[in-house]
Order: C-alpha cells, then structure tokens, then sequence
C-alpha cells in the first residue's frame, strides 16, 4: 500500500490515442476484423492509460459495455481513444472510443466502445491507492458522473450476486 497523499492528475495526462493497420493476421472466417483483435488491443490501450494514471502496475478486472457499432475492415487503419473515466480508491475506469479509417478516403467511422476497469498493485501485488482525478472540461466531468453510476451497478451487481 502506497503511503501519503497522491497528487491528483489531469485526465489529460494519461489519455492516449494509438492507431493500428488491420492486418489479415486480426481477421475472422467472414474476412472482416476479429472482435477478439479489436479487444485485444482496446485492453493494451486502457492498461497503458490506467497504468500511466497510476504510476504503478496495474490489472484488469473487468470488462463491461463492449458495443461494436459496424464492422472494420482489413486495411482500414483502426484508431483507439482511451482515458481515465473515473477513479475509485485503487481501480479506475478507462473508457475507449474506435474508430475505423479508410485511408484511401480518409473516412473515419465510429466502429466501437468500451469501458475497463483496472487495479492499481503495490509491489507486493495488493490493490493500491491511486490519485484523484482532476476534471478539467464539461465532457470529463460529464463522463465522470457517467461511471460513478455504471461503478455503483456493478457493485450493485456484484453483491447481489455474491448474496445467493
Ligand atoms: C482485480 C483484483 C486485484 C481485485 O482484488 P480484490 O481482492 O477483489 O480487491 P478489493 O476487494 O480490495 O477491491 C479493490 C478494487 O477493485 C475493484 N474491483 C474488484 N473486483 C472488480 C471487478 N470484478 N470489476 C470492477 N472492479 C472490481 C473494487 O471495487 C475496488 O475498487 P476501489 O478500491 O476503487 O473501491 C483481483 O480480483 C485480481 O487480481 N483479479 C485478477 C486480475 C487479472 O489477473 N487480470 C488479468 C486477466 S488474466
């Protein structure tokens, strides 16, 4: 367990955008991208921001809300939105946007979303404490408002299940 006050961080600080070309290596027996790819990396993105929020290693615990709006296409170059949503004592939430460029037309389709949650870990592998967020504009203090209740039902969730 770290000790002491954490300094709290902008969302800024830790958001990412990263961009992949969609090889026939991601592609599924249609020959369109595999949802496990597109997972895949939407999970390497999200541990890449919550880690950078945290300054620590971090895990994840789970994966809820994974919405594929359309489908992506090998060759499109596919484009990955990530940032902290909102932070608990020792897990944050990340939520990532996709995108799917044609490149020879430079059109951009909203092919996806998701939300994440990950724990920070001491080096000893326990939960560890992480900072606050500091939000900065309408759209992040709105998408905080947003996970506090998708946290408050999972956790909902989670003990109403553990109760049977
Ligand atoms: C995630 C993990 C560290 C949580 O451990 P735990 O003993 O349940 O921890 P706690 O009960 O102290 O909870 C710690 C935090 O995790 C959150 N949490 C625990 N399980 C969660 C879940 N399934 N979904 C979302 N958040 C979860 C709690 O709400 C708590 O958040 P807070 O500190 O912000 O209030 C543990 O379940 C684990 O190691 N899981 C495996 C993770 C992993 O290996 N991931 C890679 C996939 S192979």
């Amino acid at each position: 367990m770290r000790k002491g006050r954490l300094a709290a961080k902008r969302v800024s600080e830790s958001a990412m955008i990263t961009y992949r070309l969609m090889m026939p290596t991601d592609a599924n027996i249609a020959g369109n991208v595999f949802g496990g790819s597109i997972m895949k990396y939407m999970d390497e993105i999200a541990g890449i921001v919550a880690s950078r929020h945290a300054a620590t290693n971090v895990v994840t615990a789970s994966i809820d809300r994974m919405n594929f709006y359309a489908p992506v296409y090998i060759g499109d170059l596919l484009i990955l939105k990530a940032a902290v949503n909102f932070v608990g004592t020792t897990s944050m939430e990340v939520g990532v946007r996709i995108e799917a460029q044609d490149t020879r037309t430079g059109r951009s389709v909203r092919t996806g979303s998701c939300y994440l949650t990950y724990v920070a870990l001491d080096s000893k592998g326990r939960p560890t404490p992480v900072p606050k967020l500091l939000l900065e504009t309408a759209e992040e203090k709105l998408r905080f408002r947003q996970a506090s209740i998708r946290r408050k039902l999972r956790d909902e969730e989670r003990s109403a299940i553990e109760k049977l």
